[in-house]
């Protein structure tokens, strides 16, 4: 899938799909977290016109998929709550921020773009999982129809992070899929990790 080097574990999606009511929750909270981080990115870069538009773009769609799983998890009778700590997320900024020391600040923007291509990676193969062990259930035809709409788009996200990430690195192609190699080895073994610490637990989660 993409530019992912480790596929998600086999037992992922069906212990996920045992709560479906905790992986909506889950997602919508990561939604909202990625129509955040496209809004700061606008932010920190406001002289950037072309930047500014697809973050701002990117956070407008992000916020109508959160309003698309609010209205689920409402039909649902299941109550948000605030947002759990999203270990994967976190530990993969912690894990490659600095990794780039020395390569000044293109080199910083460049790496944030490419861990944000990185997640709407994950996200989209997540979501083709659960699509998948979803088709065959009756009761999970409208989450069917959802994930694998949803799958699509965050596969165009991905494409949009790294496209920029090439443009922040001056046009140089070869450097920035390198650059998102070195960086998907860090996430691979970071997905590798949460899924042996997860081992016998609920994993009801996008990420976990
Ligand atoms: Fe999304
Ligand atoms: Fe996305």
């Amino acid at each position: 899938m993409l530019c992912l080097k480790v596929p998600t574990d086999a037992a992922w999606a069906a212990g996920a799909l045992r709560d479906v009511d905790a992986v909506l929750v889950d997602h919508a909270h990561c939604e909202m977290k990625a129509a955040s981080n496209a809004l700061s990115m606008a932010t920190r870069h406001l002289a950037d016109v072309e930047l500014v538009r697809a973050m701002t773009d990117l956070a407008r769609e992000e916020i109508d998929h959160f309003q698309q799983v609010l209205a689920l998890l409402v039909a649902r009778g299941v109550p948000l709550g605030p947002p759990p700590v999203d270990e994967y997320a976190a530990e993969l900024r912690r894990r490659t921020s600095g990794t780039h020391r020395g390569q000044g600040d293109a080199a910083a923007v460049v790496d944030r773009l490419l861990v944000a291509a990185l997640i709407e990676a994950r996200s989209c193969e997540r979501f083709k999982l659960l699509a998948e062990a979803a088709a065959p259930l009756p009761e999970h035809a409208a989450l069917h129809a959802f994930w694998t709409e949803l799958l699509a788009a965050e596969a165009r996200h991905y494409r949009t992070f790294v496209d920029l990430a090439e443009r922040a690195a001056g046009g140089d192609r070869v450097a920035v899929l390198a650059r998102l190699d070195v960086l998907a080895g860090v996430e691979g073994a970071l997905v590798r990790e949460l899924a042996r610490r997860g081992e016998g637990a609920s994993r009801a989660t996008i990420h976990g």
